[in-house]
């Protein structure tokens, strides 16, 4: 396990010093007034107080919500290279003295304060062996009566490889119980970019695996709801839309990402 955690950790590493840089990040509009938060996101989740943002990566999406209503902002990230980036960028958007970044595992991590809501966005949940201590993470760093909102990439998402018309080729499986290991080409911010660190291991969570851990650890479910709209372009044939949502050319509807609301207490 050690071995995955740290071979995802160069792979991160590596991808965080990159994405910046990338125009699917757009940090320049986002220092212009943009947003990288999904209208989806901003409609369903307002958070006022202090947030906490669980695998933060470089900090864009975490000072983002200081745009929408809180007041205080912690991004968590265990990639040493994304917190430097996410402290850099805090200074460069003017949002230094508001915002505060730790380097941890969100395994482990128990910060001294409790946060009004915590967030987490697509690509994170996948990257955890434990989903049961990642709900007793979200729980233990949410005020009574705080949110948890979660936007992520859906679960059966994984499932697919590659889908054109009517096929599916299906990849991995569903219900996985370990690891998969697999070669990690380019980035979903760039498919095209080169990087030294290609290995990285995935740890599929079911829908059920992930709502039963948060219920578990005490948080009351609010709402679940599925897009059939990706924020990247996670396989072959989709077209982007205004707010960079990604949807399938496809007669049939499947679900490329899910949100989900809880309240602790
Ligand atoms: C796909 S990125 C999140 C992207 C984010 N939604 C965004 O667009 O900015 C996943 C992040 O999870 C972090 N990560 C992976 N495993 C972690 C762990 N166990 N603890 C903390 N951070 C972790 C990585 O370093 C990476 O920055």
């Amino acid at each position: 396990m050690d071995d995955a955690v740290d071979l995802n950790r160069k792979h991160w590493d590596e991808r965080a010093a990159y994405h910046p840089g990338t125009d699917y990040y757009d940090v320049e509009g986002f220092l212009d007034g943009g947003t990288p938060l999904p209208p989806e996101a901003r409609e369903e989740f307002t958070p006022d107080g202090n947030l906490l943002h669980l695998q933060c990566h470089f900090g864009l999406e975490t000072l983002a919500w200081l745009r929408e209503g809180a007041d205080e902002v912690v991004g968590v990230d265990s990639s040493p290279v994304a917190v430097e980036q996410a402290r850099d960028l805090a200074k460069r958007a003017g949002y230094a003295d508001r915002a505060e970044f730790v380097e941890a595992d969100v395994l482990d991590v128990r910060l001294d304060w409790t946060f009004d809501a915590v967030f987490v966005s697509f690509g994170s949940v996948y990257w955890l062996p434990d989903i049961g201590r990642w709900a007793e993470t979200v729980a233990a760093h949410l005020a009574d009566d705080g949110t948890f909102y979660c936007i992520e990439l859906h679960p059966v998402t994984h499932s697919f490889v590659e889908y054109a018309g009517d096929t599916a080729t299906i990849g991995w499986p569903y219900f996985a119980d370990e690891g998969i290991e697999y070669e990690a080409e380019g980035s979903y911010a760039d498919f095209d970019a080169e990087f030294e660190h290609t290995h990285a291991v995935d740890f599929p969570h079911t829908m059920g695996g992930i709502v039963s851990a948060l219920a578990d650890a005490g948080l009351r479910i609010e709402f679940l709801h599925e897009f059939a709209w990706c924020d990247f372009q996670k396989v072959p044939g989709m077209t982007e839309d205004d707010a960079g949502r990604w949807w399938a050319d496809v007669d049939h509807d499947l679900p490329f990402t899910m949100s989900l609301g809880a309240r602790h207490g």
